[in-house]
Order: structure tokens, then sequence, then C-alpha cells
């Protein structure tokens, strides 16, 4: 945890380029990805319908669902292909002496 409404949500090592971790942070669950060496946070569920992207997989700077197949942008959460049509939200990562922590943005 640090001050300042970043919160810390895993070790640089968890996320090597490729892989992914789901975090719950008080019942909102956030998808951190590492596409290419840069990491990314997004919303864990898919706006077509309740499923986990955690649960896709990274296809260059996109999240695809398992589900249906849209891609999300994991720079803006724009989707990509039908059938969804709303995005995601993204969040703001940092990295501090190995450690990654996410902005939780309250609507
Ligand atoms: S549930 Fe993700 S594209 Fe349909």
């Amino acid at each position: 945890m640090m001050a300042d409404g970043w919160l810390e949500v895993a070790h640089r090592d968890e996320l090597q380029p490729g892989m992914m971790k789901r975090v719950d942070i008080a019942g909102q669950r956030y998808l951190l990805a590492n596409a290419g060496g840069q990491i990314y946070a997004v919303d864990d569920l898919c706006s077509h319908e309740e499923v986990s992207l955690y649960l896709g997989c990274i296809d260059g700077d996109t999240i695809k669902c398992s589900l249906h197949g849209s891609r999300f942008s994991l720079k803006n959460g724009e989707p990509l292909d039908p059938p969804a049509t709303e995005p995601i939200k993204t969040y703001p990562i940092k990295i501090s002496s190995d450690h990654i922590y996410l902005m939780k943005k309250t609507a």
C-alpha cells in the first residue's frame, strides 16, 4: 500500500511479458497485463457479458475475450471487434522499486 491513492497490486516478477494477473480490490476485479513489456491495468470484466477477461489472451496491445472474441485496446479500453460495443475502463499504473501500483479511479 502506498499513500496518495496508489495501491500495490503486484511484484514486477509476477508480470513477465505475456503474463496476466487478476486482482480484487474491495470487490472490484482488475486485470493486469504485460503486453510486450508494457504493463497495463484494465477492468477484468468484459463489457459485453460478465466474463473475466483473464480467461482470454493478450494479442499485441489488446486483450481478447475468450467468449465471443472481442478485442479491447489495453491502452484506452476501446473495443476493436464486435460483438462488444462498450469500452472497458483503464487505470493508471506506476512501477516503483519493482512493485506495481494501480490508481483506482472512483466514478
Ligand atoms: S462476453 Fe466478451 S465478447 Fe462477449
